[in-house]
């Protein structure tokens, strides 16, 4: 099974980046742990950054026939972006969305996403756990099909 972690903007500052909501841990230690998860569970994950929409974009469409997951943390973008959105849509590859923070429990801008509706499910709220969990989940499912 081949997986594709992607995250958006400002998640490469992780550990320095308000780490009182974001957590100490920097965006090098959640690469290491994906690594050992990938390992340990004998599956492929590849992780992807950008701070730019449209770099997101090319990424979830390059994903089409490559890989059987995505895990998208969109940062901000969660919040408005209709064209991660609808690459989400576009590509027929199950996708769960996540989010260190707990959103629903923050700014009200952030209570909305509209890139969920281009997945199969959300986890929010867990920190690193957000990404473990939505991997779990994917392999369940993929066991499952
Ligand atoms: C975030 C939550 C977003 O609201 C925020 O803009 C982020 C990170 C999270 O992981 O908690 O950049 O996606």
């Amino acid at each position: 099974m081949k997986i594709l972690v992607i995250n958006g903007p400002n998640l490469n500052l992780l550990g320095s980046r308000e780490p009182d909501i974001y957590g100490k841990q920097d965006y090098a230690a959640l690469l290491e742990k994906l690594d050992d998860f990938a390992k340990t569970h004998s599956i492929t994950i590849d992780a992807y950054q950008s701070n730019s929409e449209g770099a997101l974009i090319d990424k979830i469409q390059a994903a089409a026939g490559v890989y059987d997951g995505i895990v998208i943390n969109p940062g901000a973008y969660t919040h408005y972006s209709y064209a991660i959105l609808d690459a989400l849509k576009a590509v027929n590859i199950p996708a769960v969305e996540v989010h260190l923070s707990h959103i629903a429990a923050r700014e009200d801008f952030r209570h909305n996403s509209v890139t969920a509706a281009g997945c199969i499910g959300q986890i929010s709220g867990l920190g690193f756990h957000s990404y473990f969990l939505a991997i779990v989940g994917l392999m369940s499912r993929s066991n499952e099909n």
